[in-house]
């Protein structure tokens, strides 16, 4: 353990967090212009960073390999950094870009985020230099607008072509809550997530496969959606109600015509899960959750054998529904179980991995955590 004073020599300006999340209901809803409905974790990203006189960028992390990654002058380009620091770099870069005045920075990193494990461990570490930047230097941005830039930044400067939901989850979320987003124009509302009032608890099964948005896949159903709402003459596959799916799809090619389905349906059960949690029921999400992910398994087909074992494990010793959540390939699954009902749930997925031959996963249990703060 290091802290900023050993690695930099000097004092730091100020300390930032920003977490990873949960999403609940709407997967691979974001670059559809969709719904989501995202809790943020009590894991974060923590940075403790000192504004600089020059434009040099340095950044170590606490989960690093020890050394200190040093930028610029000229500041961070696309391709010339590379691992974790990627990330923080890649904002510096996206807020230069957009104009705004951002100089140096001396970055102490230490996250406990899991990282691969879909709870979007590479947003907290763009998000929580979104919020030290836009503190250190005065920026007076919006966390929205710091969530578009985070978003940039791994589009353009990582190239991974997410949606925005991680940003917006990790800069957004309030304790408490999960946040309803409308990905198209950006509109939230927290919506109250009191599960312990309700004897209620969300686990969450990391199966530690680890997932890799970056490897074409992400893309390839990001581009089968975006041609499919070219085919449709739509905007975004958001644009199709419900009651067309079936009549529309079948003017798509048969490859094209489940992940609109996917989309379709997972857009109208993001809808649903907000009722029910507006009437206040939030048992009622199971079956939700349980429907969300069968559609992600065989429509979308973004699931694997240790995501879908978990959560059948889950359900057959009394989960009220389970998910794998984020983009899938591996990840983490998380269930709604209730309180009694938490440790046979949690100690009969352990056992179903042990038995199938899979690693032990990690499960905790998450609460609606706060989004990106300023802590000192
Ligand atoms: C990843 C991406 C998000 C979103 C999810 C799937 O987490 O970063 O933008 O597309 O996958 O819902």
């Amino acid at each position: 353990m290091t802290d900023f004073r050993s690695v930099f020599g000097a004092d730091p300006d100020g300390v930032w967090a920003a977490p990873g999340r949960v999403n609940l209901i709407g997967e691979h809803t974001d670059y559809n212009d969709g719904f989501v409905l995202p809790i943020a974790l009590p894991h974060t990203a923590k940075a403790t960073v000192r504004r600089r006189d020059d434009d040099l960028l340095r950044l170590y992390s606490e989960q690093g390999d020890g050394r200190v990654t040093e930028v610029g002058p000229g500041g961070p380009t696309p391709g010339a950094v590379a691992g974790w620091a990627a990330y923080p770099a890649a904002v510096v870069w996206a807020l230069r870009e957009a104009g705004h005045p951002v100089g140096g920075l001396d970055v102490h990193i230490d996250s406990d985020v899991p990282t691969g494990a879909g709870l979007s461990s590479s947003a907290a570490l763009e998000c929580v230099l979104a919020a030290a930047a836009d503190g250190l230097y005065g920026l007076g941005l919006a966390p929205a607008e710091l969530a578009l830039i985070a978003q940039r930044a791994e589009n353009a400067f990582v190239g991974v072509p997410c949606g925005v939901m991680d940003q917006m989850a990790s800069l957004c979320c309030a304790e408490g809550g999960a946040l309803f987003l409308d990905t198209r124009d950006l509109s939230q509302r927290q919506v109250p997530l009191d599960l312990a009032a309700r004897g209620l608890r969300l686990l969450v099964v990391d199966t530690r496969v680890k997932h890799d948005l970056g490897d074409g896949a992400y893309a390839g159903l990001r581009a089968g959606c975006e041609r499919a709402a070219a085919l449709l003459g739509l905007p975004a596959l958001r644009d199709l109600p419900l009651a067309a799916l079936d009549g529309e799809s079948a003017r798509l090619p048969a490859e094209l015509r489940p992940l609109v389905r996917h989309v379709v349906t997972e857009n109208a059960r993001v809808e649903q899960a907000v009722a029910l949690l507006d009437a206040g029921d939030p048992a009622g999400l199971g079956p939700i959750l349980t429907a969300g992910h069968a559609s992600l398994r065989d429509d979308f087909r973004v699931s694997c054998p240790e995501t879908d074992l978990a959560v059948s494990a889950a359900v057959a010793a009394g989960a009220l529904g389970a998910r794998m959540t984020g983009g899938g390939f591996g990840g983490s699954v998380v269930a709604l179980v209730a309180e009694e009902a938490r440790q046979p749930v949690a100690e009969a997925v352990t056992a179903a991995f042990a038995a199938a031959g899979y690693g032990e996963p990690e499960l905790f249990t998450a609460l609606p955590s706060a989004g990106a703060r300023r802590l000192a």
